[in-house]
This record gives structure tokens, sequence and C-alpha cells, in this order.
């Protein structure tokens, strides 16, 4: 049974009232976060999402309203109207613990039952029943903090984009397939039974067909559908901070969405982000972090030590290096104690990426140690120990193989080691760096051929254009993104606007003129009419709130999220549909049991 409100109108939101406002009568309304009984009163602390205040009933402050704050219980929703006085005992740990509200009326708004999770800080419950009932997960305090912060970052977003220049525009949900290469999801049409129109993975199309009509800086919030495997920051549908800008070139993209990033970190966080954001090509970041979003929180850096090991004797060092690879290292600090049973474990990591060992060595004062003692001459021991700069204490960890190998496992244990042994100390530090000339094409030797590393519009770097023809797999791109502590927040490129380079391109990946107008026909066609020189960059807005908001998971920032199977536990999608529908889409559904 509910109450109506019948004209009674809010004069305070919970978190509010502070000692200026003693003597005032206000109405609060929220819901009930305790009700207990204390020395012949009866206090209810009263929650919304600005906070908690504290209400006060009694035989003599309103006799009716104190007996129906009895039969009061958590999480109904009420309306309170009272004087607010100052607290007997003030509650320091409470921004209104100074005051408390003295109820003479009490509306009951609605009734709850016992809620399946607790309404409060620091749940710990399981994920699907928070997920399964959302809208009470998301009563909670720390959830509402965090959508407030994604809702504060997204206007800062705007606000900077509308002062620079930018229109917002919306693009179609229902749509082509686009070009970021990750699986479609498609949505059959009734109006032409049999085909399909896919979610877009991105505006990438659309808003370039706007640089085309001479809107010249574009953005949008826009949701994006990729069904891919999903992770601890990846969502089937995710939201991108999305932009293009006409007549620019590498820097100036970059130069714009610094300022936007610095600008959000600034309003909401209150950070000041140091710009220029430093840059790292593509081949450094591998060659010294072995990954194209490095983490630069801890040093520790990769080092090749194929020089200081070519004359050894060791098949696998040997056979890596004639094979075009090459033979690199860590050193871990303090890593000469390491137990036998520890370094197993690293060895056993490193091969979950495809690495087929891992050598060390341990300097240690009373003699090294080694799993490949039996091939190393101190000769070789001390070259080695040179090259990384290696001391009395430490541990060399080393892998032979073809360099994305050594860069992918090297890169990898790198971090594992800095989680296992701590090296990050500022946890609260945000490092940023751009990653820049990332290679054009990825070269997949399964299908053997190329791909492009972004999308197909993507630009080459001008110095590199000559090898497109002859040497694919050594062009650089004008593409870049933007890491922060390990992940990648965004990326875009400035594009490609000359039809005949584009048709280059198509060529090296293997489109032919039919195939290349089957898919991008309408791109294609449009880059007839003058387009302008023209790149963006699409931010992960979820990405961004994780770490605006503090936490490493997604679902934490999407209010309703899906798991990790891309199943929605509150609207339990998908579900299966009408018979009519699937007659009317002209589909046959496959029997599961064939
Ligand atoms: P890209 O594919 O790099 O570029 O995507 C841009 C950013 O979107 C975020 N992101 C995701 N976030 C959550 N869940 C996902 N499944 C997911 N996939 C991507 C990442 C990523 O950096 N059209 C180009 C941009 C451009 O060239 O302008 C694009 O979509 O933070």
């Amino acid at each position: 049974m509910g109450e109506a409100l019948n004209g009674l109108k809010r004069s305070l939101m919970c978190g509010e009232p502070r000692e200026n406002n003693v003597g005032q009568k206000v109405t609060l309304m929220g819901w009930v976060q305790r009700n207990r009984k204390l020395g012949g009163l009866q206090f209810i602390d009263l929650r919304d999402r600005t906070g908690i205040m504290q209400i006060v009933f009694g035989e003599e402050i309103n006799a009716e309203s104190f007996e129906k704050a009895k039969a009061v219980r958590p999480e109904y929703c009420i309306a309170v109207t009272g004087e607010i006085v100052k607290r007997q005992s003030p509650n320091e740990n409470m921004p209104t613990g100074m005051v408390e509200l003295m109820c003479e009326s009490i509306k009951v708004l609605s009734e709850s039952e016992t809620p399946p999770i607790y309404i409060k800080e620091d749940l710990d419950a399981a994920e699907n029943i928070r997920l399964k009932y959302r809208y009470l997960d998301l009563r909670r305090p720390d959830m509402q903090r965090i959508f407030m912060i994604r809702s504060k970052a997204a206007m800062a977003v705007r606000n900077y984009l509308n002062d620079n220049g930018f229109l917002e525009v919306e693009t179609p949900i229902l749509t082509k397939s686009t070009p970021e290469g990750a699986r479609d999801y498609l949505v059959p049409s009734r109006n032409y039974p049999g085909m399909f129109y896919a979610l877009p993975q991105s505006p990438q199309i659309f808003k370039q067909l706007l640089m085309v009509s001479g809107f010249d800086r574009y953005f949008q919030i826009a949701k994006c559908f990729r069904d891919e495997d999903l992770r601890a920051n990846r969502q089937p549908e995710f939201t991108q901070i999305d932009l293009e800008m006409s007549f620019v070139e590498q820097d100036d993209v970059m130069a714009m969405n610094e300022g936007l990033v610095a600008h959000v970190f600034k309003e909401v966080l209150g950070h000041e982000i140091k710009l220029p954001i430093r840059r790292m090509p593509f081949k450094e970041a591998m060659e010294k972090y072995g990954s194209d979003k490095p983490d630069l929180r801890f040093g520790m850096e990769i080092t090749d030590i194929t020089e200081a090991v070519k004359d050894m004797d060791f098949v696998v060092f040997k056979s890596a290096i004639e094979n075009g690879g090459s033979v690199r290292a860590l050193c871990l600090k303090g890593g000469a104690d390491l137990g036998r049973k520890q370094l197993d474990k690293l060895v056993d990591f490193v091969k979950t990426y495809k690495a087929k060992g891992l050598a060390w060595i341990q300097l240690k004062e009373e003699g090294n140690k080694s799993s490949i003692a039996k091939f190393l001459t101190d000769e070789v021991t001390e070259n080695i120990v040179k090259t990384m700069g290696a001391e009395n204490g430490d541990a060399i960890l080393i892998v032979s193989d073809k360099n994305s190998v050594v860069f992918q496992s090297l890169g990898a244990l790198r971090l594992e080691l800095a989680k296992q042994f701590d090296l990050i100390k500022d946890k609260s530090e945000f490092n940023f760096c751009w990653i820049t000339e990332f290679p054009l094409f990825e070269y997949d030797e399964e299908e053997g051929r190329y791909f492009a590393a972004h999308h197909p519009f993507t630009s080459p770097m001008d110095e590199d254009l000559e090898m497109l023809d002859t040497n694919p797999g050594a062009v650089r791109s004008k593409a870049y993104d933007l890491v922060l502590n390990g992940e990648e927040l965004g990326g875009g490129s400035i594009r490609i606007h000359d039809s005949s380079l584009q048709t280059r391109m198509f060529k090296a990946l293997g489109f032919t003129e039919e195939s290349a107008q089957e898919r991008f026909g309408f791109l294609i066609d449009a880059f007839k009419f003058g387009p302008p020189p023209h790149g963006g960059l699409a931010f992960g807005l979820d990405r961004m709130a994780m770490f605006l908001a503090g936490t490493d998971n997604i679902k934490d920032v999407v209010a309703f999220p899906k798991n990790q199977n891309a199943y929605c536990y509150l609207s339990e999608a998908p579900n299966v549909v009408d018979q009519k529908q699937l007659d009317e889409l002209g589909i046959d559904k496959k029997d599961k049991s064939e």
C-alpha cells in the first residue's frame, strides 16, 4: 500500500541538511536505510543518492507519526516533514551528522519486501544475484557514486567538444557491417526476408561520410556492438566517445584528444594531466614492453641479449636466432632468492603465451644458478649480465623464439611479475602514453594474407608509401592509440581521402574491386565528391569511466551490463520469440537437437 504525494514537495535532498538549515521546516524523500528504537524514540536513517539523514520520531514530537514509523522497514520509500535541529551527539562520520530532522508527519509512499541483497557499500554478493536485481544493486551508494562520475565525465566531454566546435550527430544502429573486424550482431529484416542489418561496431563509415558532408567536426557518445569474447574490460555493447575532424593531420587530432582527456580528468577528479602526453612508436613499445599498450608505471624493460648469446652452443637459442627470431630477457631485482617452485611457475606461465620455455640465471654472491648452466661460459654470462645491467641478487629471465612470441610472453611475464612483486608503487598514478607508427597491416599466417591492423581506411605514413605494393608488412600507418596504465583507452587514425590510394590499399588487402564495392561501396562512392582530408579517434567511455571510478570491472560502470556470456540476468535476454515473429521474418529455427 502506498500513499500519494497529494501535492507534497521535496525541499531538500537527504545529503544536504547542515547546521545552517537548523530551524527550517523541510520535507525529505527517500529510502529507509535502517530503523531502530532507542530510549523511547524511533530513529530512521533516510537515504537518497546524495546521502543519508537521521530522522527522529517521538511521542512528544508527533504521536501519530511515531506510531507509523514503528512499522516502517528497510527499503520502504517514505516522505518525512519536520524541523531540522542540532544533534545532541553529532556524528562526525556523516556529512549531515551535525543535524537531525524531528518528524512531524510521515507518508509511506511504498512498502518494500525484504531485498535479496543488502543495500550497502562494498557488497559481497554473488554477481548473478546483483545483476538479476540490478535496480537494487544500483541503489547502493558506491554504485550511485560511479554513475554520478560517469555522467559527469559524459557532460565534461560534451562541454569540451561543444567549446571546440564539434557537432553532435547520431548515426544509424540498423546498418551494414562496419570495418572493425569483430563479429557482427545481426538483425533480420522483415521487409527483405533472408536479409540482415548489422549493428554498428562503431560509427566509423558514417562519421567519415559526415566529413564529406562538410560537418567539419563531429562527435557522438555512441553505442557500439561487437560479438567478441568478453573480458573484464569488454562488453558486447559498449559506448564510444567517437569523433572526427576535417582539414587536420595526426598532431591536430592528438592535441585535441589529449586536451579532451585532460579536461575530463580535471573536471571529474580534479586531476591535472601533464600535456603533451608522451609518445612512443609501436616498435619501441614492443621491444621494451612486449606490448602495444605498455604499462609505464614501472620499468623492468625487456632487453635484447641476442648479441651476447649468439656464440653459445645452445640449440634453442641458436635455432631461434637462425630463424630470424631473437633472445630477450627481463631482469627481476631480488629474483636470485626465488625458489625452484616459483621459477617453475614462471616457466609454466610463459608457456601459456606460446613460449617453449623460460631460461633463468640467478646471480648470487656464492655462485650463480641457472637452468642453462651447462651451456653458459663465464664469458657469456658476463656478456649477458653486462647487457642487462644486472647485479648480484637479480634473476635474469630469458625467452628465445620468433619475435612475436618473445614479445608476447615477456610482455605478459613483465606484468605478472609486477603483480607478484608489487612493482607498481603508486596505485593512484595515471600514466598516459600515445602509441604511434603502428604497422598498417597484420599478416594472418593461417589465412596467408594481410589484414588492416586498424581498418582499411587508415592512411599509410607518407614515408612508407612506396612499400605499399612491394613490402606491405613494413608499412607504418598514421594510427595512434592512447594508452593509460596498460589499457587501451582509445584509438584512431588519419584516413585515406585519396581514392587512388584507397584502391591500392584495398588491393593490398586482397579485395577485388567488386568485393570492396560490395562492402564499402557507399563510402567509395561518396569519396568521388571532394572528401576533405580528415581523421579522428574513439575513446571507450566505459573504460574511461573505469579509471575515473577506480574499478577494474567494466560491469561496474554499465548500468545494465551483460555477463561474460553476453547474457542479461535482469531481462533474461537473449530469449525465444513467438513463432509469429519468426514467420514474419521468414526465419526457420533449427532444432537444437538436430
Ligand atoms: P577501436 O576498435 O579501437 O576503434 O575502438 C575504440 C575504443 O573503444 C573501446 N572498446 C571497447 N570497450 C568496451 N568493450 C568493447 N568490446 C570494446 N571494444 C572497443 C576501447 C577502444 O580503444 N572506429 C574506430 C575509431 C577510429 O578510428 O576513429 C574504432 O572503433 O577503449
